[in-house]
């Protein structure tokens, strides 16, 4: 069985990724994050916001509306130039980005290559909403990237907060796409969530190509440093062919997925392309300079990320397979069992050590079956540690506490508990 195929499996029979409207067939290109996906997704972007935000003095948060004024999106240029290639099979009418040279191919073979392709049309990428309780009903999009919620706003921030240049504006937001060709699980879908940084520089070729670079490194690290396997990451420079019709220059951090090197993220310089588009400005209020400033954005995908953290984190290890998520971002830190689920004298115990460790960490509960199954059950959702309330707590007033990484396991003191996992947690 293929990797994609294994990690598809797995999201789906513990809870991470379910394919939306699966009762009636799903739907393309949407899906579902369920009771622990949701908890890594979230677990992600608190991160990205710790560090994007609340480690930073330079930078406050916004959550903007997901449909805006149609305007916004005339003057983003998103209505004309936010598009991709298309080409259809003259034989079957099916529709692929004529980009996705791989896709192409394999179609073609299910033709035994006797079949032609049309040439290639633009495609706009934008999802059209229709609003309103009358006759003609009113059109709208929903946003296609998150960002102008942030430019529509950069007056308003600026006006009610101590902001100064060079400083940012961070957002976490839902994005919609209406893409070709969805597909690689959630990697390209119509329904995604963005983490996004907008930063504001004077506007200097020097001084916006050094926030650049720095940007570039301490999203590399983010990723890095919550575990990512380094050697799969790399930075691609978009070529001119792919640059987006708001970017200067851009780089994408990219992973190497099963399916190929992937973006994950982009870097972008958008310069000052929307805020003059939007007719907004910035005055120093020091100097009184008036200037429009440029912009260094940080575009993550948050499906992407924890697509990428789930494949990067699958670890089998004989016949056991494991997901080795940082602690940091895994759905569960602990999972507390009794060793036996019809003892009564064990489950009260081990009910108050899950409802202590509850108050101060995502703590998950099993008592069904055996502790081998419970032990499996665990690993495959990332749970870092296993506590088991024995007969011998009652004793020692102490637990079974098993790594998931060694499958080693010591003996704590359950009033030590707290201290050890906040310990190892940060
Ligand atoms: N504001 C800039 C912007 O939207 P982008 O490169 O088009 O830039 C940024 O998108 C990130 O959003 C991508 O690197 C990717 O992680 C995520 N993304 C874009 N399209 C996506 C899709 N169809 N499905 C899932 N994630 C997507």
């Amino acid at each position: 069985m293929d990797l994609m195929t294994k990690i598809t499996a797995l999201a789906k029979r513990r809870g991470f990724i379910f394919q939306s409207s699966e009762i009636y067939g799903g739907y393309q290109g949407f899906w579902d994050y369920g009771p622990v996906g949701v908890e890594l997704k979230k677990n992600i972007k608190n991160e990205w916001w710790k560090t994007m935000v609340y480690g930073r003095e330079d930078v406050v948060g916004i959550d903007a509306s997901i449909i805006m004024n149609q305007i916004v999106w005339e003057k983003s240029g998103h209505l004309k130039a936010f598009t991709d290639p298309l080409v259809e099979c003259k034989e079957c009418h099916k529709r692929f980005r004529a980009d996705h040279e791989e896709l192409l191919n394999a179609h073609s073979k299910e033709h035994n290559s006797k079949m032609e392709w049309t040439g290639a049309k633009t495609f706009n990428l934008m999802t059209e909403v229709l609003l309103g309780v009358t006759e003609p009903k009113e059109k709208a999009y929903l946003r296609g990237e998150i960002t102008q919620g942030v430019f529509v706003n950069f007056k308003n921030v600026v006006d009610s907060t101590r902001v100064k240049i060079p400083f940012g504006i961070a957002q976490i937001g839902k994005a919609f796409r209406n893409e070709v060709t969805p597909g690689n699980l959630t990697f390209r879908s119509k329904e995604f969530e963005q983490m996004e940084l907008e930063y504001f520089v004077k506007p200097d070729e020097n001084e916006s190509k050094k926030t650049f670079e720095k940007f570039k490194e301490i999203r590399m690290d983010w990723y890095k440093n919550l575990g990512m396997d380094p050697k799969k990451l790399h930075f691609a420079d978009h070529t001119p062919d792919k640059i987006a019709h708001y970017a200067k220059y851009a780089t994408d951090i990219e992973y190497e997925a099963p399916f190929g090197w992937s973006e994950m993220e982009g870097i972008h310089h958008r310069g000052d392309y929307d805020l003059s588009n939007h007719g907004l400005k910035y005055r120093d209020g020091v100097t009184n300079e008036e200037y429009i400033p440029w912009v260094i954005e940080t575009s993550g995908g948050v499906d992407r990320a924890t697509l990428f953290f789930l494949i990067d984190s699958y670890t089998e290890d004989g016949d056991r397979v494991y997901l080795k998520l940082n602690p940091k971002i895994a759905p569960y830190k602990v999972a507390v069992f009794p060793l036996l689920g019809n003892k009564p004298e064990l489950t009260a115990k081990a009910r108050e050590v899950y409802q202590d460790l509850k108050k101060s960490m995502v703590v998950t509960w099993d008592d069904r079956g055996n502790i081998g199954k419970r032990y499996f059950a665990q690993d495959e959702i990332g749970t870092p540690w296993c506590v088991t309330v024995d007969f011998d707590t009652e004793k020692d007033n102490s637990v079974t506490v098993r790594d998931r990484d060694t499958g080693k396991q010591e003996r704590i003191a359950i009033d030590k508990l707290q201290d050890y996992f906040q310990n190892r947690l940060r």
